[in-house]
């Protein structure tokens, strides 16, 4: 039986694909159309899903979609008539977007240029138990208590509940307005980093400030029954109407915070001015309060599922510093964040939703890894390598991740392009560029030469899973690089390009079961280095990840790279 999962019309656009509960593909639009976070209907996501299951679309037995327009409808129209003068524009939006789902057999056969007699069963899944799903119901763990929490979708921001087989109970919500993703991509926007995603880089910043503004991000964001609530007077969403823009295909969402945002905190920082401790404070105090209140929603989510298993998803499940403190600052002892914790995932557990709860098939399947994505052969990999004026040489396995190691220990920036492409915004050891993390300078060589961030911004290290103790203050695997952890005090000097201002590193763990190649070049580094640690940052300059051995050899072309491994092929300038 083939199910196919689709996020559609909103932010992170991807598709995925199981046969008889096992995953066969799951990949996000943007890394066929190089546009970032892209919306849209995913058509070239959906192309290479049917490729890979090796069937066309007739052959489908279900196929379902993120989005239910009718859940929570009536608050929807309630909400609507109440603000319409206001908010027309975004009504108007979001009515043509539904009219889509709703569409979704024709959507499909436009996408794919056939006739719209799809024999398929077509399901809408309401956003946030997609999300639910994409981590419940893929995680190693018979039942836990499981957090979606985001800005928005189908008119929800967060919501909790207990998983136990293949049954999720939701147990709780917070509804729209009020949404904890909200104010983190307000606080964003004021700080000057107004584009879909840079969320990312205020928690970031974060580390550099004292959070001295906390009292004010509690009355922002305030506390209640459970949930939370926002002081509306501090934003626009509702008062004013906040509209959501697609140019070229990426997301665009418009100013969010209001003018008492700015008389609490003075004049917002426009892009590319510089950065002043106040800014840093503010990003340190965000940080802090969406600590507090996920940790309190986490306590009572403890207390009420009497679970020690937590199940993490939506857009917030990137906050990789909250998701490393859990285990600090709740009674939970295991947590599964499955590695497209955003929108992109929600395709993933539209699948899962359908296999699992709608036809009550038993589960069989844990997410171990997120390579779901397009490989190319050497074969097809030598092709491309012929055709460039590089130096090139063909490679055993072994030659492969010695030479590799030895690039990384002699401080080359070195291209790593190997099997399957990642599901997700992390690069983990198949689309990477990988330096050496002992030499501190390595952060703005890779910023200079190709990477081109914000300085303030880390970069993070990949560990070999049986070393981690002895380079961090805590165990619990992070396979998924969504968890920050304090570097212990001795190892900081040892790896210093991937310590952050404050001691933390952004860490993968390695297994050699989840990624042998990956495994054996960290051993081969450690080897050679006496440290079981790479500097692993994404395969890609201000773009998509790479996702072709053509992609990844114009990235190579265009930026200062030393050396690439694409597949067993070795190139140098
Ligand atoms: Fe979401």
């Amino acid at each position: 039986m083939f199910i196919l999962g689709i996020n559609a019309y909103h932010g992170d656009a991807s598709a995925a694909i199981t046969k008889d509960g096992q995953l066969i593909a799951a990949v996000e639009e943007e890394r066929f159309n190089r546009k970032k976070h892209c919306a849209g209907f995913p058509s070239s996501a959906v192309r290479y899903c049917l490729q890979a299951a090796n069937i066309s679309v007739l052959e489908l037995d279900h196929v379902g979609i993120s989005r239910d327009p009718s859940a929570h409808l009536h608050k929807k129209i309630l909400f609507s008539i109440t603000r319409l003068p206001n908010l027309s524009g975004l009504i108007a939006a979001r009515l043509a977007n539904a009219a889509k789902v709703h569409d979704l057999r024709e959507e499909l056969a436009r996408a794919l240029g056939v006739s719209p007699d799809i024999p398929a069963k077509f399901h809408k899944v309401e956003h946030h138990r997609a999300h639910m799903a994409s981590c419940f119901l893929v995680s190693p763990f018979n039942r836990a208590a499981i957090l979606s929490i985001d800005g928005f979708g189908d008119f929800v921001s967060t919501m909790w509940g207990i998983g136990e087989n293949n049954h999720i109970d939701v147990l709780g919500q917070v509804e729209y307005p009020h949404s904890a993703g909200i104010v983190y991509t307000a606080t964003s926007q004021y700080l000057g980093f107004p584009k879909y995603g840079d969320e990312g880089k205020v928690m970031g910043l974060a580390p550099y400030g004292r959070p001295r503004y906390l009292e004010q991000f509690r009355e922002i964001i305030r506390t209640d029954n459970g949930g939370f609530k926002l002081n509306l007077d501090y934003f626009r969403h509702v008062s004013e109407g906040v509209d959501m823009t697609w140019e070229d295909g990426s997301p665009t969402i418009g100013r969010i915070f209001s003018e008492k945002f700015i008389e609490t905190f003075g004049p917002m920082r426009l892009p590319g001015e510089p950065l002043a401790s106040i800014h840093e404070d503010i990003a340190a105090s965000l940080q802090a309060r969406l600590e507090e209140v996920s940790f309190d929603i986490l306590n009572k989510l403890h207390q009420e599922t009497k679970s020690d298993q937590l199940c993490l998803a939506g857009g917030v499940a990137y906050n990789s510093v909250m998701n490393g403190k859990i285990l600090l600052n709740t009674p939970f002892r295991e947590v599964f964040v499955q590695p497209a914790a955003g929108d992109s995932g929600t395709a993933l557990g539209v699948c899962y939703y359908v296999h699992n709860i709608v036809l009550q098939q038993p589960r069989s399947f844990v997410m171990e890894h997120a390579y779901t994505g397009p490989e190319f052969t050497n074969g097809q990999i030598e092709g491309v390598v012929r055709r460039t004026d590089f130096g090139c040489r063909e490679l055993s396995d072994q030659e492969l991740t010695l030479l590799a190691a030895q690039a990384v220990a002699d401080g080359k920036i070195v291209g790593w392009f190997q099997g399957r492409m990642e599901f997700g915004p992390r690069a983990l050891g198949n689309r990477s560029i990988i330096v050496d993390p002992r030499r501190a300078q390595m952060k703005d060589i890779l910023n200079a030469r190709i990477k081109k961030r914000e300085p303030f911004r880390p970069f993070a290290p990949s560990v070999l899973e049986e070393c981690v103790a002895d380079y961090f203050e805590q165990t619990h695997p992070s396979p998924a690089m969504l968890m920050v952890y304090q570097v212990k005090q001795d190892k900081r000097a040892v790896i210093p390009a991937v310590t952050h201002v404050d001691g933390s590193g952004r860490l993968q763990t390695v297994s050699r079961s989840n990624n042998p190649r990956y495994y054996q070049l960290i051993s081969d580094f450690a080897r050679l280095t006496s440290v079981p640690v790479v500097l692993n940052t994404s395969f890609n300059e201000d773009e998509p990840i790479v996702c072709t051995p053509e992609e990844a050899l114009n990235c190579f072309q265009r930026t200062r790279m030393d050396v690439l491994f694409l597949g067993n092929y070795m190139l140098w300038r």
